[in-house]
């Protein structure tokens, strides 16, 4: 394998702001707390909990480690895996040379609606600029939300933005723009976000909606709950798709993957139970409803915003970092496109990267005008936004984490998977660590370490597939 050209994320610190960076965005400030209010609240908390736990993580780690190990892009990932994992080195092609394609057509389709909430968070740093928000009612903030997104060019010219701004960051390679633009301003939406809790914790009836977000009634758990947290926690994650193959063909070999991937579901939960946590009880003190769906999210967080004193720069600085921590997750979906065009079809970065932002626009153009009022864009009577989200999140995605796990799981030798989760430290059949590493490495690679990466072996081997082809079954037997 030739991994002379490819470039690699320059720090440890690099892989998990490039992997948070991909992982933090829209999903958990934006499609959690819809997807949360539409599936009862506290009831779809649960779910999404268990799952980001118990299959997050290792199917995170199980994207890794088809990166790392093939220094590949997706598409060439499972060509190359496949290849030398057949037993005895026999080249013999299976289905799961396909997986890839998936991938990427998951990112092309993911980001051409992905970008049309995008635009809005541009639109609406423009508002907040503008100081649109100031001095208005409930009623007045939910006309401009809809007067935004039905408007006959404004939503378009700001998706286009946001696409171009993409296509800049990534043509100019992983570490220059990735890794530096992930680095600088994640951490900081972590501290406004608990600002804003405490604000929305402070409202006249919030608790009520803090039930609503806590207080599990689990009779409310059904196929429908399940497969949408699980969807969710999948686009959240940014999993079952390649995004995190592809930014895991650029982890250096000595790095320690397997933190990396629990320190950002952590980082990732924590920031959509946050969002949660403003605002649901943001919203029931204003009288929005929790099912509102596109909307929640924009006008909820204006009101509270017109609630707090310093709120004007409050409003500002939030939507600057939402188009920051949108920009990462759009970089990474644009990265999954570019670096499969770029090396499957022998292009340059920039050449890719101009393909796969046309493509892009020109599907996301269709999402975002489906919006508009009497627009001709409704398949069966469902958007083509809402048509893309729902094809992705819950058919693409868990059918790719199915393959994705079955992969590493089944068809990958046992011995390459605990060599790529342990850094090389796994000696087989002993379940333990080689001998005369202990001076190595340690502390990063202890006895926990190694007991670790056998429990997530065993997830990725039995548990996951399991557990995602129950709920993808169940919900299409309902
Ligand atoms: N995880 C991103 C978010 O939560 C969206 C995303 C999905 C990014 C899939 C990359 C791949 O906003």
């Amino acid at each position: 394998m030739d991994n002379t050209k490819r470039e690699n994320f320059g720090s440890k610190l690099g892989i998990i702001m490039a992997t948070a960076g991909s992982a933090l965005g829209l999903g958990n400030i934006y499609r959690f707390p819809c997807e949360a209010g539409a599936n009862g609240g506290a009831a779809f908390l649960i779910v999404y909990l268990a799952i980001a736990l118990l299959i997050g993580t290792p199917l995170m780690m199980a994207e890794f480690i088809i990166g790392r190990r093939s220094r590949s892009n997706p598409i060439g990932a499972f060509r190359k895996l496949d290849k030398t994992s057949a037993e005895g080195g026999k080249a013999r092609k299976s289905p799961f040379t396909l997986v890839g394609y998936l991938g990427v057509l998951s990112a092309f389709l993911i980001l051409a609606f992905y970008t049309t909430v995008a635009g809005w968070t541009l639109g609406y740093l423009g508002k907040s600029i503008a100081g649109h928000f100031g001095g208005q009612d409930l009623a007045g903030i939910q006309q401009q939300f809809s007067d935004f997104t039905s408007h006959p060019w404004l939503p378009l010219v700001c998706q286009g933005a946001f696409l171009l701004l993409t296509a800049v960051v990534v043509m100019r390679g992983v570490k220059d723009g990735i890794e530096r633009w992930s680095k600088i301003l994640m951490p900081l939406l972590l501290v406004i976000m608990v600002v804003l809790c405490i604000k929305s914790l402070t409202l006249s009836g919030a608790n009520e909606g803090l039930r609503f977000f806590l207080k599990p009634d689990f009779s409310k758990i059904d196929a429908g709950v399940l497969i949408s947290a699980l969807g969710q926690c999948f686009f959240s994650l940014s999993i079952g798709m390649g995004a995190l193959i592809t930014y895991g063909s650029y982890i250096d070999k000595n790095d320690n993957m397997l933190s990396s991937a629990v320190s950002v579901t952590l980082a990732d939960t924590l920031v959509a139970v946050l969002a949660g946590i403003v605002i649901f009880p943001a919203a029931f003190s204003f009288g929005i409803q929790p099912e509102a769906g596109a909307s929640l999210a924009f006008t909820t967080l204006p009101m509270v915003f017109q609630q707090m004193t310093g709120g004007y720069f409050f409003c500002l600085i939030f939507f600057l970092l939402l188009v920051i921590a949108t920009l990462t997750s759009t970089i990474s979906l644009l990265e999954v496109i570019v670096a499969a065009l770029s090396e499957e079809l022998h292009l340059s970065r920039t050449r890719a990267a101009i393909i796969g932002t046309v493509g892009t626009a020109i599907i996301g153009v269709l999402a975002t005008l489906s919006f508009r009022p009497g627009s001709p864009l409704h398949i069966g009577g469902t958007t083509v936004f809402d048509l893309l989200d729902h094809a992705t999140a819950m058919y693409l995605m868990p059918i790719g984490g199915l393959l994705i796990v079955l992969f590493v799981g089944w068809r990958m030798k046992r011995a390459d998977v605990m060599d790529e989760m342990t850094n090389g430290k796994w000696k087989e059949n002993s379940g333990k660590m080689k001998e005369g590493c202990t001076t190595a490495a340690p502390r990063r690679h202890s006895t926990f370490h190694s007991q670790l990466s056998t429990l997530i072996y065993l997830i990725i081997r039995y548990l996951a597939p399991v557990a995602i082809a129950i709920i993808f079954i169940s919900q299409l037997l309902k």
